[in-house]
């Protein structure tokens, strides 16, 4: 069988694992070639592609990125873009392809099978938002990357009697800010799912250091917004005000300044926002993400080989198993509340 794989959307860590997974066992389980398009459904729309093969995927393990290269490219964004994706497969004698990417890529790729493409999905984000999944790969790397931050500004916090601000990446939920932030013990998550009150964020923060704490951390979603009025981005807003990617998503970013800035406003407390970024997406995965990342790719080429296309593979109970395409994206899996107020809540303040 000639596999065709890709990586879409934002990177993660953890990708390559998956590469890895598909090529050598596929070769040695089953004399599988297999190619890889480049920059995710960009590089199929231009058919622009490079073999596969055991020596190549060589020492990709650990390493972040995707020695496939990624984009946002959306096939249905252009015209002929989903036709010209099926005409590249059929052009390299591509059996089957894996896509391996978040909802956007994925969701193309649902659209694609029903054109006929014969197509197994690999989840992956930081974000942990994607459906039908318990956990994405690339999450806990991410997780770790933002406690260990988090770590570190409360140090410096508690030297200076300050508030430190930082933002975490994810774009419509807060898994990343409530793991992390319950893990390095902020005073304060703001998530997306939950809009805030300001003047209800200084009170605590007010209340917690008249109690004797005089320095404290705030844990924010890049995409968390004020329950009134919004913040001069960080809203939804792209930092130019209007450009959105091909699957109409704005550049978002700068709520932690705005939230900093109010809090010296409304407290007196000096405050400072650091602006994790892309740093939470970079270098090499962690144990967990490596070992999930593997099964995934394990579990998609045996979906390959059994026909079950239309899949994607997913973690649920401890296990590997497989769901239609179409059960994973459009509605993204948002934070448990129950867990962020129940469960965190209490450590708050
Ligand atoms: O992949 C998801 C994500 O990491 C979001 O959390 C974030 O908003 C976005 O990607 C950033 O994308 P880009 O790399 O295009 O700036």
């Amino acid at each position: 069988m000639r596999i065709g794989i890709l990586t879409g959307g934002g990177d993660c860590p953890g990708l390559n694992a998956v590469i890895r997974a598909v090529v050598v066992a596929g070769a040695v389980l089953h004399e599988d070639s297999a190619v890889g398009f480049l920059d995710g459904w960009k590089g199929a729309i231009e058919r622009r592609a490079v073999d596969l093969d055991p020596e190549r995927c060589r020492g990709i393990l650990t390493r972040g990125g995707t020695i496939l290269g990624s984009s946002r490219t959306n096939p249905f964004a252009t015209g002929d873009g989903a036709d010209r994706v099926l005409a590249a497969v059929d052009a390299l004698g591509i059996d089957t392809l894996v896509a391996i990417g978040g909802d956007d890529t994925l969701g193309a790729a649902a659209r694609l099978y029903q054109m006929g493409l014969p197509v197994v999905g690999v989840p992956k984000t930081i974000d942990n938002d994607l459906s039908g999944t318990e956990v994405t790969f690339g999450f806990d790397t991410a997780v770790q990357i933002a406690t260990e931050a988090i770590d570190r500004l409360q140090t410096t916090a508690e030297s200076h009697h300050r508030v430190m601000v930082c933002e975490v990446m994810g774009r419509n939920v807060g898994h990343i800010a409530v793991h992390a932030g319950m893990a390095g013990g902020a005073a304060e998550i703001l998530i997306p799912e939950v809009p805030f009150s300001i003047d209800a964020v200084c009170d605590r923060l007010v209340h917690r250091h008249s109690g004797g704490r005089f320095f404290s951390t705030v844990v924010v979603a890049e995409g968390a917004h004020p329950r009134d009025d919004g913040p001069a981005s960080g809203n939804g807003t792209s930092s130019s005000g209007t450009a959105v990617d091909q699957f109409g998503h704005a550049r978002l970013g700068g709520i932690g300044s705005y939230l900093a800035s109010e809090i010296e406003r409304h407290t007196g407390f000096e405050a400072r926002a650091t602006v994790l970024g892309h740093i939470q997406r970079g270098g090499t995965p962690t144990a967990y993400d490596r070992v999930l990342a593997t099964r995934f790719g394990a579990e998609a080429l045996a979906a390959v080989h059994d026909g079950a296309f239309g899949t994607m593979v997913a973690l649920n109970s401890g296990r590997i198993d497989r769901i239609p395409l179409s059960d994973a994206t459009g509605t993204p899996k948002t934070v448990d509340l129950r867990l962020y107020r129940e469960v965190a809540g209490p450590y708050l303040g």
